[in-house]
């Protein structure tokens, strides 16, 4: 209502008043009179007349002293007693005055004196648009979560609006966004407005939402206040670490050292804060994957803690997940290849092993092998090998075995022993290699005889031996091993089955010793041949047989024998030698043998003693005996020589003979022996016709046997000389000495000749004699010439 268009309506206002006041009188005021105003009119604003309401003229208000009173000291209403108008004491603010009640009433009374009369008034003080909606903070914070589902709505903070009514906040607006609208909802305390999550928030996209909420109220013209809404978004663990690849490949060297890093996988996590702190870990790890491998949690970094072994395991799968402090786990995996490198020697397993072998078999085997490398590709791949040497061959059979044979039938007696060293190397970079030694020991089979070590033995046994003299040995070894080498010695049966062997040698069976039973005789027995046999013990047994051929040496035991002339006889022979002999003149010649040979058979001659000294000589090395000088009348008739025979024996033996020799004057007539002989001679006997017939026949059987022996002596000599042999070169005699082993014979002639001569005495026998030299003087003219007879 405003105060000038009231006059009209002031009336209307004050005929109904005056009609109440007539009732009223009645009545002591019982209905108040409502006034009202717009709140904020200047002090001094006229708000009604009261006059028509009262039922007042003009100047009863003054007469009667109206006035107006309210409750409260302040007096808001002053009443102009001279028009009657109403008028406002000072501004009047609803809000001030009521604050939020509606409608906002000031009650007072008019007061009348004389007669005293009350009247019940109010005055309404009407709202005005005279406060805009304000926000008590101008920036609201939401902290909201990125995880919160759409269509959660949030209250926030109203604004505030002093005015009441239509003038109150009415409406609020949000500025334009994609993730909020604003629902207002009706409450008793007025519009409550609430932001409505359309879309769901995501913190890694914007972390901040600003917005603009304006209040508006309805008062014409409609104001408004606006607040900042700052919407925070909360970090939710709605990311899930994730691996920047989700497979890694690595390939690794067997021999990497602990500690060498593998890989290192990374993973990447949008969120904040814990949600977004990562660790690693090994999920679903096998316990030898947890043995091989570190992760470092923090940086992802993959280790080896233990050696790797391309042999055992090849290849390693990690999964490896990767965890945020929310929980959420992403996961990658490792695919770790290892490396072969040649970091295995190849290994060799015997599965036969056969170490003795007999030998003269063909292709044994001998070995049987397995060989393996536990690396790959040529790492892996081997060759096999033994010397090249060796007589065995290296055979491969099925995969990775070989045999082991022999080339060919083995000698034990050239090598007995095979030391095979097998070497297995394979292909890799660089080549490792095994050896494997094997001795092979080759077992002995009886292929050798005993050998003798020669196969014809000499020895030699000086004669007058002691018995069981050990005189030589003879030795044959046999190449094979143990009982087939075991050797033993035997005498075999001679060839000449006369020989008695068994009484002259023995043998040792074990060693060859050989030994002389008796004592020998080289005069019996010059030399015998023996066989000895060696067999060893084999199965069956092989034997060998040598020759020993044992020499009797001569020794000194023979002391020479004079043949000529004859010793042991009764009556000596007598030489005769005429005077008229010239110097030189051979008067006979003394014939010796000695038993033994060589040196010991070498005879020399001296004339030790004679009656006549100068008158006769004897030549040393023939034993002729002549005379030194001529022979003169004064020389005695008979004289007597004593002739020493000696031989070069060690120590020498000798013998001596003693020689009578007679003067004559001449050999017309025929000189009788000496007196004493010839008296016995002179009883012919005619028992000695028989003995010479005998004898004769004895010396023309000895001639032929002598003949014989001069040719096989001579024949062995020759075959000695050409051959070596035992026998003494000629050269080697002494020039004093004469050799009686070829003459020896001669001499025995002589002797029987002598024996006749001496023997018998008689003079036929006499007239024999140069018969018989001269069938010998074929053979030797210097026995013919020393024939006394002869001329
Ligand atoms: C609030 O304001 C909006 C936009 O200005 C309008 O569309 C809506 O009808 C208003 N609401 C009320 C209750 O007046
Ligand atoms: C893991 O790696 C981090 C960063 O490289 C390092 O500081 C930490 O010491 C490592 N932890 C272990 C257990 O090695
Ligand atoms: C075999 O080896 C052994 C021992 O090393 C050795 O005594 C022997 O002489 C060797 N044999 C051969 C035939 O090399
Ligand atoms: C095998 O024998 C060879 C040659 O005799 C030798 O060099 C090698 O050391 C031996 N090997 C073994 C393992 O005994
Ligand atoms: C002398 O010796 C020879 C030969 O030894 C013999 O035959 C002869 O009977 C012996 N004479 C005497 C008388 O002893």
């Amino acid at each position: 209502m405003e105060a000038g268009d009231g006059k009209e309506h002031f009336l209307k206002q004050r005929q109904v008043l005056i009609f109440f006041v007539l009732l009223g009188v009645a009545q002591a005021a019982s209905e108040p009179r409502h006034y009202s105003v717009a709140e904020e009119m200047e002090s001094g604003s006229f708000v009604a007349n009261l006059l028509k309401d009262l039922g007042l003229e003009v100047n009863e208000l003054a007469e009667r002293g109206a006035r107006v009173v309210s409750k409260g000291k302040k007096m808001r209403l002053h009443l102009d007693r001279q028009t009657g108008d109403l008028l406002l004491n000072e501004k009047l603010d609803r809000e001030e005055l009521c604050g939020l009640v509606e409608p906002c009433v000031l009650p007072f009374q008019v007061l009348l004196e004389n007669p005293l009369q009350f009247f019940q008034a109010d005055l309404r003080i009407r709202d005005i648009n005279d406060h805009s909606p304000v926000f008590l903070d101008k920036e609201i914070i939401l902290k909201i979560s990125e995880s919160i589902t759409p269509g959660t709505t949030f209250l926030i903070e109203r604004a505030q609006d002093l005015d009441v009514g239509s003038n109150s906040l009415q409406n609020y607006t949000l500025s334009p966004n994609s993730h909020f609208h604003l629902n207002l909802q009706d409450s008793p305390e007025g519009i409550l407005p609430q932001l409505v999550l359309d879309k769901a928030l995501d913190r890694e996209e914007r972390a901040e939402i600003r917005l603009t909420l304006t209040a508006l109220d309805g008062g014409p013209p409609p104001r408004s206040g606006t607040a900042l809404v700052r919407i925070e978004v909360l970090d939710s663990n709605d990311n899930a670490p994730e691996f920047t690849k989700l497979f890694y490949e690595v390939q690794v060297l067997e021999d990497s050292p602990i500690g060498f890093q593998v890989a290192m996988v990374s993973a990447r996590d949008l969120d904040i804060g814990t949600n977004g702190e990562i660790s690693y870990v090994f999920s679903q790890a096998s316990e030898e994957i947890r043995k091989t491998f570190q992760i470092n949690a923090t940086s992802g970094e993959l280790f080896l803690t233990q050696k790797l072994d391309f042999e055992s395991i090849q290849t390693y799968t990690l999964n490896i997940q990767a965890t945020d402090g929310g929980g959420l786990s992403g996961s990658c995996v490792v695919f770790v290849q290892v490396m072969d490198l040649n970091d295995n020697p190849p290994e060799l397993t015997m599965s036969t092993f056969i170490d003795h072998i007999p030998e003269n078999l063909q292709e044994t085997i001998t070995a049987v092998f397995s060989v393996s490398d536990p690396d790959s590709g040529d790492n892996g791949r081997m060759v096999c090998s033994i010397q090249d040497d060796l007589p065995f061959l290296l055979k491969p059979s099925v995969e990775n075995f070989y045999t082991l044979v022999t080339n060919g039938a083995l000698d034990r007696e050239s090598q007995a022993e095979y030391n095979i060293t097998i070497t297995v190397s394979d292909l890799g970079t660089p080549r490792l290699k095994t050896q494997h030694n094997i001795t092979v020991t080759v077992s002995d089979v009886n292929d050798n005889a005993p050998a003798f070590s020669q196969t014809t033995y000499t020895l030699r046994v000086r004669e007058n031996n002691s018995p069981a003299l050990h005189i030589g040995t003879v030795s044959a070894t046999d190449r094979d091993a143990g009982a087939n080498a075991q050797v033993t010695y035997s005498l075999l049966p001679p060839r000449d089955p006369h020989l008695p062997l068994a009484s002259l040698v023995s043998i040792n069976a074990d060693n060859g010793q050989l030994f002389a039973l008796r004592s020998l005789d080289y005069e019996a027995l010059q030399a015998f041949e023996v066989r000895v046999g060696a067999a060893d013990r084999g199965s069956p047994a092989l034997s060998s047989q040598a020759l020993v051929r044992v020499l009797v040496l001569d020794d000194n035991d023979n002391a020479p024998f004079v043949l000529y002339p004859l010793q042991n006889g009764s009556a000596p022979c007598t030489e005769l030698v005429p005077r008229a002999a010239e110097a030189g003149y051979l008067v006979t010649k003394v014939v010796a043998v000695d038993g033994d040979s060589g040196q010991n058979a070498w005879l020399s001659f001296q004339l030790l003693k004679a009656t006549e000294p100068g008158l006769f000589g004897v030549w040393a090395h023939n034993g002729e005996v002549r005379t030194a000088r001529l022979l003169s009348e004064r020389d005695a008739v008979r004289h007597r020589l004593l002739v020493l025979v000696k031989d070069n024996g060690e120590p020498p033996l000798s013998a001596s003979v003693t020689l009578h020799v007679l003067l004559v004057d001449g050999f017309s007539q025929p000189y009788l022996p000496l007196p004493d002989v010839a008296a016995a001679e002179a009883r012919a006997d005619p028992l000695t016709v028989y003995l010479v017939i005998a004898l004769a026949s004895v010396s023309s059987l000895f001639l032929c046997s002598a003949l014989a022996f001069v040719a096989v002596r001579l024949c062995r000599r020759s075959g000695a000389a050409s051959g070596g042999g035992c026998a003494v070169p000629e050269g080697h005699f002494p020039g004093h000495l004469v050799d009686v082993s070829g003459a020896g014979t001669l001499s025995q002639s002589y002797q029987y000749e002598v024996c006749l001569a001496g023997g018998t005495g008689t003079s036929e026998f006499k007239f024999l004699k140069p018969i018989v030299p001269n069938f010998l003087g074929l053979g030797e003219e210097r026995v013919s010439e020393a024939n006394p007879f002869q001329g």
